[in-house]
């Protein structure tokens, strides 16, 4: 599931990589390492107010790009954003921001652009704090956050977490409004102490609809919202992979495997609810799910909601709003249905039509070209004739109002990165933009014997600790939310947070037996799956290979006779910690006490999925699931015959982030002949197990 597959393969050991980490000497990050660490710090605090640090206040006031235009290095970037600034055309501050709307889009690329282009890092610095001070905050953090992560001088640091730079995109209005109301009371006073909210998922005031009230807890977790945002941010759709320096990663398979692991997530989590499959999306009925957002835009406006059956047809959706004058989100159903036909149609000829010419799909790197056409990313080989299906897909069923002009939107979650994840309808959604992908898979005909068996390995045995989960309290510093005064901002009296309960799971280790003829080079691939349908109906592997969830995956080096692998839950490198509170890395910064290595460590737990959620919540009697493991030969990409491996410790662009040459998906990507053929094959096992839900840790301890 991840972009950072890297790591582990360090001398291609099957070390841990907790311990391969640990043994490495500590190196002390440099000065000028934390005084950029703390201008972004700086810069992300209270980002939707004018900051009142005397510095800022000076460059916001003084700066001047145009007359500093030779600081940067593409004069186009410079002159296009000045275009922006000069005719006013900028989005104004308070306006609510969404990359989802074209006019929005444009500028946040131009600002980013010329962030990205700045010649060294202390023009950029002055460029973001003059945009921090001028521009509307939403294009601000976005454009900033993009380019942090993708410029070279800045690509190591830490950002802190986004939930709490922007928590109205993560916690419910009441808790925003909570914080308000005791700001209002004890504000200004000099009060150390830190005031803490209790927050509930939705469903805790209001009586939702079955699939959001049970589900809460996951669609609203902040760890996968914010996954899913840097996602994003990584993998901006609009990034330009050649300008950029991406042009040698496998970005459209990513992006394939990246929703599709997404998906087979969210079932497992729907089982331990007795719910089944995300219902299927059919633009021709109304859409059943509901969704009320229960959020709240900094501005005080409410994030659209969506009522049960909603009428999808172009007249109902648009009824008594204009069609002509406001844009083509007004036509959403109409372009989904068009871009789905024709990328319907490449996938069952075999070819897509370019500017060039036909491009083949069924070729090495077929899956990849389709990956980007269905991103619709600059690297689609025809934008204009297959379009961005997610994108009006995400306006249909977010049923938010047409926009009144570009500069006054209303975005639904699903509009925004940092919410999208919280919409059931999200899963519905990116199941049927994935179905030309799915097919493409099945006209790639089954799988084989001979393409599944290792000769010479076999596993023999798999074993586990009890899975258990639990209910964890979660601290999270909501101070940015509120707005201060300038006596506040002084006296740094004000500190609110939140406390939620999130689940967990007790670390566990598994062994797995391999017996090899011979010495060799393996690698491991372990998943989770379904075992029964919600009816309790035995799982038919061939129908259910997409709701398999990759757990683990790295290489081995396998010995002749008996292997006993161990792995802890902690190992796998496609998981990560709780990103960095504000506090640790302001606290880290302040004393100096980071080492480049713990910077590292933070820094790639954005880009893994929550170790918290590892595995799905089970129940109290226990709710089946089955491990699957597999072996098989170990085969370097191209492109990776020479490469240090230990240099991708976390993914950045231009870098490739995976083992081998097998797909990502194997060996569930394709059919297989006959279901009864993953249970013949020895080099993998199927082994049922149970994951228990307790109420608290207190419960967990005495299983
Ligand atoms: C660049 O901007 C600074 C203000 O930050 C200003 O003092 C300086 O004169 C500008 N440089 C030029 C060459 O105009
Ligand atoms: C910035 O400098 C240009 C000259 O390069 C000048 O025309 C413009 O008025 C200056 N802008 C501000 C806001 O001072
Ligand atoms: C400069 O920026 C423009 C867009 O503003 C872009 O099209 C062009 O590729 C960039 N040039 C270079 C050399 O990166
Ligand atoms: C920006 O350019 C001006 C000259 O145009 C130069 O004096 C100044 O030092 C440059 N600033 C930076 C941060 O490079
Ligand atoms: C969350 O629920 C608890 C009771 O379970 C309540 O005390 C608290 O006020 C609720 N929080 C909010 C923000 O409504
Ligand atoms: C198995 O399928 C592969 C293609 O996936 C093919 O090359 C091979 O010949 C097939 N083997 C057998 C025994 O049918
Ligand atoms: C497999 O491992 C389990 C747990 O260690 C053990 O009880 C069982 O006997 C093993 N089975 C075989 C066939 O070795
Ligand atoms: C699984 O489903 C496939 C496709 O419908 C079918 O051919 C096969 O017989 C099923 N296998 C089992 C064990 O039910
Ligand atoms: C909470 O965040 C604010 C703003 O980033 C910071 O000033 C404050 O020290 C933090 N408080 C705690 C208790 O972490």
């Amino acid at each position: 599931m991840k972009l950072v597959f890297a790591l582990l393969v360090a001398g291609l050991s099957a070390v841990a990589v907790h311990s391969a980490a640990v043994k490495e000497q500590e190196t002390n990050v440099d000065q000028t390492f934390l005084n950029i660490q703390t201008d972004v710090l700086r810069l992300l605090e209270h980002v939707n107010q004018p900051s009142f640090y005397p510095d800022f206040v000076e460059i916001g006031n003084s700066y001047n790009i145009s007359s500093n235009s030779s600081n940067y290095t593409n004069q186009t970037a410079v002159q296009n954003f000045l275009q922006y600034y000069n005719y006013n055309s900028f989005l104004p501050r308070g306006a609510v921001f969404s990359v989802f709307y074209r006019e929005q889009l444009q500028q946040a690329i131009a600002l980013f652009r010329l962030f990205y282009y700045a010649k060294n890092y202390e023009t950029f610095y002055r460029t973001a704090v003059w945009a921090r001070q001028n521009l509307n905050e939403g294009l601000f953090l976005y454009s900033y956050t993009v380019a942090v992560v993708h410029r070279p001088d800045t690509r190591n640091i830490v950002l802190p977490p986004i939930y709490e730079i922007y928590p109205y995109y993560f916690f419910p209005a009441e808790v925003i409004q909570q914080a308000y109301i005791y700001n209002q009371q004890h504000g200004g006073h000099a009060n150390q102490e830190v005031y803490t909210i209790t927050s509930n998922f939705s469903g805790y005031y209001l009586n939702l609809p079955r699939e959001q009230s049970l589900l809460s807890y996951y669609l609203e977790d902040i760890g996968i919202n914010s996954y899913y945002y840097f996602f994003n941010v990584y993998y901006p759709f609009w990034l330009d992979s050649e300008e950029f320096g991406l042009q040698n990663v496998n970005r459209g398979e990513q992006y394939y495997f990246f929703y599709q692991q997404l998906l087979a997530r969210y079932y497992l989590e729907r089982l331990s609810n007795g719910l089944g499959e995300v219902p299927y999306w059919d633009t021709n009925v109304p859409f059943e799910t509901p969704y009320y957002p229960s959020l709240e835009y900094a501005n005080g406006l409410d994030f659209p909601s969506r009522p049960a059956f909603a009428n999808l047809y172009e007249y109902f959706y648009n009824y008594g709003q204009s069609w002509t004058t406001r844009g083509v989100s007004g036509y959403s159903r109409l372009l989904v249905n068009d871009y789905e036909r024709r990328i319907s149609d490449a996938v069952d000829s075999g070819y897509v039509f370019s500017e060039q010419g036909r491009v083949s799909l069924y070729s090495e790197n077929g899956r990849n070209i389709l990956g980007n056409l269905i991103q619709a990313n600059p690297d689609s080989p025809n934008y204009r004739y297959y379009g961005a299906v997610w994108l009006y897909a995400s306006h249909l069923l977010g049923y938010s109002p047409q926009p009144l002009n570009s500069n006054q939107v209303a975005p639904s979650a699903l509009e925004q990165f940092e919410t999208a994840l919280r919409d059931p309808a999200f899963y519905s959604l990116y199941n049927r933009v994935l179905i030309p992908l799915q097919r493409y898979f099945i006209n790639q005909g089954p799988y084989n014997r001979s393409d599944l068996v290792f000769p010479g390995v076999e596993i023999r045995n798999f074993s586990s600790d009890r899975l258990v989960t639990y209910d964890d309290p979660f601290y999270a510093n909501i101070t940015n939310a509120v707005f201060h005064s300038s006596q506040e901002h002084e006296e740094h009296d004000f500190n609110v947070r939140v406390q939620q309960n999130r689940l967990n799971n007790r670390p566990f280790t598994y062994r797995v037996t391999v017996q090899s003829e011979r010495e060799t080079r393996a690698v491991i691939r372990v998943f989770l799956g379904p075992r029964y349908d919600e009816y309790g109906r035995n799982i038919n592997i061939s129908q259910n290979r997409f709701n398999f969830v990759l757990l683990d995956y790295f290489v081995y080096e396998l010995q002749s006779g008996e292997n006993v692998i161990s792995r802890n839950s902690y190992d796998s490198s496609l998981y990560g910690q709780d990103v960095t509170s504000y506090r640790d890395l302001y606290r880290q910064v302040l004393s100096g006490s980071g080492s480049q290595q713990s910077f590292a460590r933070s820094r790639q737990n954005y880009f893994r999925f929550p170790q918290r959620f590892l595995l799905p919540r089970g129940s109290v009697q226990g709710t089946p699931y089955q491990f699957y493991v597999i072996a098989y030969p170990y085969q370097p990409r191209e492109s990776q015959l020479n490469q240090d491996f230990r240099s991708y410790f976390y993914p950045y662009v231009g870098k490739e982030q995976f083992y081998d040459s097998y797909s990502l998906g194997y060996p569930f990507d394709r059919p297989i002949v006959f279901d009864q053929l993953f249970y013949d094959v020895p080099n993998s096992y199927f082994y049922e197990t149970q994951v228990y839900h307790r109420e608290n840790i207190n419960a967990v301890h005495q299983d």
